[in-house]
């Protein structure tokens, strides 16, 4: 059953009690099904747009719910950026506005998402005082303009954002409109680390309660080098510019420390919220942001991101789903923007979406486990610096290129509902780890990358997932901290350091018949961010049954990979494997100048499962092959069921009725056309009508519901 976090009875009254249950439970920290009640299944899905009536005449209100009407626009979140309307001088706040606003939107049906305004101060905070705002790596303070302009770490803004989050949530918490809240919006998407004094004092403090003495920092961190050893928490720098690279360990600490901080500032804007209002929260963000999106999602009711994806981009929205199915089991997220046809601003935009791709789009994020499928935004803006991007309507108000679009998402959505609402995402068997202190210690020392070969964990993990997903295995993301349950195969490439819990979370896998394959760079370096001393992989080496003979850069020396028949260049980091355990077994060798014959790829059998150690990345065609060809021997090996096999560029989106049968969501998503082949017995979910075993044919960013 799918647990929405705004699922509800039909009627529109009913929105807040059965969102109260949703957040409740999160709030007592139970997973969505541990109360023995089972909240109620989503009964429709969200096709919403960000909308500003803030910046039109508010008599625009009712002509854009009549034409949001005539769309099946059934939400809109509003409020992010509107603080200097609620606030315009300090301390005159003001409601009004919006609740009229709101008031509309409620007697026509439209739900509210409703923001706090936190993302745009409004000038009376910042002006004369350069000390409030942010400070980014060169030590460049920001002035007032754009957004995300002000520190969060100084008293006075912080203070300043919560009193308008309290007597935001105080007026307007209880509206029958609000079906959710979101926090800010997109925290660190222009910044990363702030660097404004006030940040560097809670800095300070974190250190002090992390490590206790700064004696066991020193040792952590390894400080005798280049003489940096410090005599108190105060003399430890931020990592502001400096003639050369900063301790490895310094830099990592400094992103997970302020990726904590601004969790907190989220955390402690819901905890006011949750005195006045009992619907769900939310915060709209994105993988690639200076966050760690595991924290971020730990105390929210439910996830939801944006993503800006051109049309040939489409596996990025893809990976998004899988990643944020993953961020709270159980319950659906949200896309709560992404664009109509192209993104844009005054100097960029992306290449406009062919037509058909938007539905693709959304069915796909439906069928994926996405509760709505939002847009940014209703109406062009006429002001700012966005200027360019596509909306629904257009700044003089006719429809726009993506308008006929956003009818067609409509359109399919009304379709699916009634198959959507009546069963979940299927459960996955085989997953990515995604480790956000693997992005940071990524961030800090790209291992493997250089200049001209540059690597970066997102687009490492990217990779990865491709393959799955071009080798038609139906694959999630379980965040590093995430249970193992139910899967039979995890990919883990990337995440420098394995935690003992991890490990041990991994082996209890392993040993009840899981396959982990243990990718490269994964567990080259400790959790302070240093060079293990207790063998090239620390824990992870060990548990797998290899020595790690030599680790190097491979790129560029001619070092190639063979397993299964197949060869390929390799790049990255490499670590040389040598089994050390009788059970441990070469399984893959390396060849090239350093380290032929030795180990590429490992397999240690442990209980009924097998840990894989893979030593580098295959690259280029050769290398995709290579890998779906490990990939598709080990999902074969952990007796993976969900797979299909359709061409590249066709979909399946496999979900599970309440009846326990099986749906499975197809759609071409590369505007080529496609097949899939199907079983016996398979029938149009829409029509009833059998549709024979074999390949179907599917159009060009066309889909098919099918039963199984
Ligand atoms: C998002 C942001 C929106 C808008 C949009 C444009 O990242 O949340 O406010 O800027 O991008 O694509």
């Amino acid at each position: 059953m799918q647990h929405g976090p705004l699922s509800r009875p039909s009627s529109v009254g009913s929105t807040v009690l059965a969102a109260a249950t949703a957040a409740l439970a999160c709030l007592a920290g139970s997973p969505s099904t541990a109360s023995g009640a089972e909240p109620p299944p989503a009964t429709q899905l969200y096709h919403g747009a960000a909308y500003y009536p803030e910046l039109w005449p508010e008599s625009d209100v009712d002509r854009d719910i009549v034409e949001m009407k005539k769309l099946g626009i059934n939400v809109v979140r509003i409020g992010e950026f509107a603080w200097a309307k609620m606030e315009p001088n300090e301390g005159q706040i003001s409601f009004e506005f919006f609740r009229r606003v709101m008031d509309k939107l409620h007697a026509a049906g439209i739900e509210v998402v409703l923001c706090t305004p936190t993302a745009a101060p409004p000038v009376w905070l910042s002006y004369g005082h350069p000390e409030r705002c942010f400070v980014d790596a060169q030590g460049h303070v920001m002035i007032h303009g754009a957004r995300q302009h002000m520190s969060y770490e100084d008293p006075v803004v912080r203070a300043a954002c919560f009193r308008i989050v309290e007597a935001e949530a105080r007026a307007l918490g209880r509206h029958p409109a609000v079906i959710a809240w979101q926090i800010d919006n997109e925290f660190k998407c222009h910044v990363a680390e702030d660097f404004n004094a006030s940040a560097v004092e809670a800095w300070h403090a974190w250190l002090a309660k992390r490590y206790g003495t700064i004696d066991a920092l020193n040792a952590a961190w390894g400080t005798e080098v280049w003489s940096q050893r410090y005599q108190h928490f105060d003399q430890v720098p931020a990592p502001l510019r400096t003639p050369f690279l900063h301790n490895a360990s310094l830099s990592t600490a400094y992103r997970m420390f302020s990726r904590e901080r601004i969790a907190e500032f989220m955390d402690d804007q819901s905890a006011i919220i949750r005195h006045y209002s009992q619907a769900p929260i939310t915060h709209n963000m994105s993988r690639g942001f200076a966050i760690n999106v595991e924290r971020m999602c730990r105390n929210l009711d439910f996830a939801s991101f944006d993503d800006y994806p051109a049309a040939d981009q489409w596996r990025n929205m893809v990976l998004d789903c899988d990643l944020f199915r993953g961020a709270k089991p159980g319950r659906p997220f949200w896309v709560m923007e992404t664009s109509a046809i192209h993104n844009g601003s005054l100097v960029n935009y992306s290449t406009a979406h062919p037509p058909g791709f938007l539905v693709a789009e959304a069915v796909s994020c439906y069928a994926l486990g996405s509760e709505s499928f939002c847009y940014w935004l209703w109406r062009q803006q006429r002001t700012g610096a966005e200027l360019p991007h596509s909306a629904i309507e257009s700044a003089w108000y006719e429809p726009t290129l993506g308008y006929g679009e956003v009818k067609h998402v409509d359109e399919a959505r009304r379709e699916l509902q009634p198959l959507l609402t009546a069963s979940h995402p299927a459960p996955e068997q085989a997953a990515i780890t995604w480790s956000d202190l693997g992005r940071a210690m990524m961030e800090t020392e790209p291992l493997g990358g250089r200049k001209t070969d540059p690597v970066d964990y997102e687009s490492g993990f990217a990779d990865w997932h491709r393959v799955l997903l071009d080798a038609g295995l139906y694959r999630g993301v379980r965040f590093e901290g995430a249970s193992l349950d139910g899967l039979k195969l995890l990919v883990t490439p990337l995440m420098p350091y394995t935690s003992p819990e991890f490990l041990a979370r991994v082996e209890r896998f392993v040993r009840a018949g899981g396959i982990w394959i243990c990718g490269p760079v994964t567990g080259a370096r400790t959790g302070e961010h240093t060079v293990p001393t207790d063998g090239g992989l620390g824990e992870a080496g060990r548990l797998a049954g290899v020595d790690v003979v030599y680790s190097y850069p491979i790129t560029g020396t001619g070092g190639e990979g063979e397993a299964f028949g197949l060869k390929a260049p390799l790049g990255g980091w490499c670590s040389v494997l040598k089994p050390v355990l009788p059970d441990t077994r070469q399984v893959g060798t390396l060849s090239g100048e350093w380290a032929a014959g030795l180990g590429f790829l490992t397999e240690r059998k442990l209980g009924a499962g097998s840990i894989v150690v893979m030593a580098a990345q295959p690259e280029g065609p050769e290398g995709q092959a290579l890998l779906a060809r490990i990939l598709t021997h080990y999902a074969d090996q952990a007796g993976i069921t969900e797979r299909a096999a359709s061409t590249r560029g066709t979909i399946v989106c496999p979900r599970v009725m309440n009846d326990g049968s099986k749906l499975w969501v197809v759609v071409n998503m590369d505007g080529r056309g496609g097949e899939v082949t199907l079983p016996g017995g398979a029938a149009d979910a829409l029509t009833g009508t059998a549709v024979p075993a074999g390949a179907l044919k599917i159009g060009p960013y066309r889909w098919r519901a099918l039963k199984l």
